[in-house]
């Protein structure tokens, strides 16, 4: 989600969703690593597997292969997209090109378990543990075999959807809204069971998709259920609550955006604005020792300021410990924090792996994977002997790129597990953990989070106790490193045809041309400008965001330096030249690019919009291209106004779209915003999520249905729901081909 004014919380305080805390001084902060080369890049031939079918990836794994091997690029790949191009829309409806039809197949409230009558959708629905949640948002497909015992990763015709329910669009969960604090027990269990996501089996039989109520494989996961805390930090005296005082388990996770998967079949989801759930006491930083206090340095750089409200007033909701927990003041006398939760945050902030086939395996939390604003997850092709590599964004204005790096090496085997969760054990438990440094010569430089590193250890700001204490408190880590902040990374994706790695940096309203309070425009967030909305006050910084585009050297999942440049500037295609600097036309302008994924099946690349600057023009909406490779483009110089001030800085751009590389493929309904994105391994089928659609409604429009912002999906005067869509082309083809 991507709002810097608060839509959606309609009974409580407003709130700023991705918040900006960092602080840091870092972009003066020289690293210390040198850029190199890999010897083995160098060596790498060319290997023609052919990974067309599904996961290509795990297909090119499995040939097994040496140090050197290439992975090929899908021979199925499509080179032109083979559609109209829809245009901008405000309708609330659906829209794409001809010869595709898109239906509507899993809406809030739908009904999962057996015997769950079908939702009212009025605000009286209930037992959301056994309806879909809200707020659709990553979600991927996992192929069920013939027999629903297990894994097949090549069916298309039968399979388990993963999916986020991010948060709660709540004016439309009760009769007449929310109730002010103190929240009322009730519609607090019911706030805390529409979030988490769902596992649920769905079928094709012909064209026709459709969920399956009643299968065994179908769930809700929760912000109460019961989870695992794994890898370095796990026991950590970080961890340790009143419900878990050796700091091994916690419960719940929420505000989960992006996904990603594994090698080895599980799901992984990504906590990113868990932050604003919990709220503090205005004198909590004296509690803590004050201002200086390691922790309230902690909660400071993560966004939570003594005083501060919760999102939604969770801890209102009575004396018990399921509403208490969402209280991070430190209230006990204890010296550990086992008798209050003022260790809480710091359960949160992780990626969590999911085992869909199998409802009664633990869910861990990866801690080795850092703790920030997760945003999705996305995986280097898998090359048998060399470790694995995930990239992640940190969402929010300023924060960093992060990569992963397992210190287990890749066996092919591993694709298909005996224990899918211990293979994540295996891989996602132990291993480095880097922040990105973007020269301004188009070279960068991954940063170890160490706590042995001389600059994380002689830290002014912050002073780190061990290894745990650096994967908890990884912004600050990488403040201490010279990270370089970016422009909101959201989603990442892995072209399968290159292993080039692609973040969407979806905007900054904080990105400037002078002064010292907030970052200055740099290579590699090289736009601030002027932007108009209707007649509303001009937007400011980066607003229409843009996608970056990194390459490891070699291809090494382990390598320490990379290449990078932008794949595309969005922007209306009536900006300004120094604007839109993609040269998008009416069917390529978008703004605020969200969530991003290449298909497998067709190596096409899928962008996605959450956005709040172009809304007055068209709704959000997903887009797709033949992403072409990074280096293709040239050096360029940007030429920046932003008030009365100018600065040119030089970045580098990828060669420019055309008519045939980049089109829109389908605008969705009002004020909702288009997320995730997966296929069945055929292609044939391409589901995408609709979240708050008519999440601008004013609170007290509830009691006025002519006053919705969206009735979709269901039309007439019915209440907005958040929905899958999924996707199919009338001839029987692969989506956008
Ligand atoms: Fe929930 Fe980063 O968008
Ligand atoms: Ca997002
Ligand atoms: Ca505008």
């Amino acid at each position: 989600m991507n709002h810097p004014v608060d839509h959606r919380l309609l009974a409580q305080p407003a709130f700023q969703e991705e918040e900006d805390s960092n602080t840091s001084a870092n972009p003066t902060f020289e690293s210390v690593m040198a850029a190199r080369l890999s010897r083995r890049g160098m060596l790498r031939g060319s290997v023609g597997t052919a990974a067309t079918a599904v996961f290509g990836s795990f297909a090119t794994a499995a040939c097994g292969g040496g140090d050197d091997e290439v992975v090929a690029a899908p021979s199925t790949v499509v080179s032109s997209l083979g559609f109209a191009a829809v245009g901008k829309s405000l309708a609330d409806t659906i829209t794409v090109p001809a010869g595709y039809t898109a239906t509507v197949l899993y809406r809030c409230g739908d009904p999962i378990a057996t015997g769950v009558a079908a939702a009212k959708n009025d605000g009286t629905d209930g037992d959301f543990d056994k309806r879909s949640g809200d707020c659709h948002d990553g979600i991927e497909y996992f192929g069920l075999n013939a027999a629903g015992t297990g894994p097949d990763a090549s069916s298309s015709e039968r399979g388990l959807l993963g999916m986020n329910h991010e948060y709660q669009n709540n004016l439309f969960l009760f009769p007449n809204g929310p109730t002010p604090n103190p929240r009322p027990a009730a519609e607090v269990d019911k706030e805390v069971a529409v979030h988490g996501l769902s596992i649920v089996e769905v079928k094709r039989t012909g064209s026709v998709v459709s969920y399956v109520q009643g299968s065994t494989f179908n769930r809700r996961i929760t912000a109460a259920t019961t989870m695992t805390l794994s890898g370095p930090a796990a026991g950590d005296a970080l961890m340790k609550t009143k419900y878990s005082i050796d700091g091994s388990t916690t419960r719940g996770t929420q505000n989960n955006c992006g996904t990603g998967t594994t090698p080895w079949g599980t799901l992984i989801t990504c906590e990113e604005n868990w932050i604003g759930y919990f709220t503090r006491a205005a004198a909590d930083d004296t509690a803590r020792g004050g201002a200086t206090a390691r922790s309230v340095v902690s909660l400071k750089r993560y966004g939570l300021a003594a005083g501060a409200a919760s999102r939604y007033g969770w801890e209102t909701g009575g004396t018990a410990d399921l509403y208490a927990r969402w209280n991070a003041s430190q209230s006990g006398t204890s010296t550990d924090g086992t008798d209050d939760y003022r260790n809480i945050i710091n359960n949160f902030g992780w990626n969590v792996e999911i085992d869909p086939y199998q409802p009664t395996a633990k869910i861990k939390k990866r801690t080795a994977m850092g703790r920030f604003a997760h945003e999705a997850a996305a995986y280097l092709t898998p090359v048998a002997g060399k470790p694995l590599a995930f990239y992640m964004g940190d969402d929010s204005r300023g924060e960093y790129i992060f990569k992963f790096v397992s210190d287990a090496i890749w066996a092919a085997a591993d694709a298909v597990p005996a224990d899918r969760i211990a293979t994540g054990d295996k891989y996602l438990d132990k291993g480095k953990l880097y922040a990105a440094k973007f020269n301004a010569d188009g070279t960068g430089e991954w940063l170890l989070l160490d706590i042995s590193a001389a600059a994380i250890k002689g830290y002014a700001t912050y002073t780190f106790a061990n290894q745990a204490d650096v994967l908890v408190n990884a912004r600050l880590a990488a403040d201490a490193l010279g990270a370089t902040k970016m422009d909101r990374p959201e989603w990442s994706t892995v072209n399968p045809a290159t292993d080039d790695i692609y973040f969407t940096l979806t905007n900054n309203t904080n990105r400037v041309l002078t002064g010292t309070a907030y970052p200055l425009v740099d290579a590699s967030n090289p736009r601030a400008y002027n932007d108009t909305k209707g007649t509303a006050t001009a937007q400011k910084g980066n607003v229409n965001g843009h996608i970056i585009r990194m390459s490891e050297n070699g291809r090494n999942p382990a390598a320490v330096a990379f290449q990078w440049d932008v794949y595309l500037f969005g922007a209306e295609s009536t900006a300004a030249a120094a604007i839109n600097l993609s040269g998008l036309t009416a069917d390529q302008d978008f703004s605020s690019p969200d969530g991003m994924r290449f298909t497998n099946s067709t190596g096409l690349a899928w962008i996605e919009t959450d956005d709040g600057a172009y809304t007055d023009v068209t709704n959000c909406m997903l887009l797709a291209a033949v992403a072409g490779s990074r280096g293709d483009g040239a050096k360029l110089t940007v030429n920046n106004t932003r008030d009365t001030a100018t600065l040119a800085v030089d970045t580098y751009m990828g060669k420019k779209p055309t008519a045939t590389t980049l089109k829109r493929f389908l605008v969705g309904p009002a004020q909702a915003e288009v997320t995730g994105i997966c296929e069945t391994p055929d292609g044939k089928a391409l589901f995408i999520n609709i979240q708050h659609p008519g999440e601008d409604t004013a609170a007290a429009s509830i009691v006025d249905p002519t006053k919705f912002g969206s009735h979709w999906p269901d039309g007439g005067t019915a209440r907005p729901r958040s929905a899958t869509v999924v996707i199919t082309k009338n001839d029987g083809g692969r989506i956008g081909t």
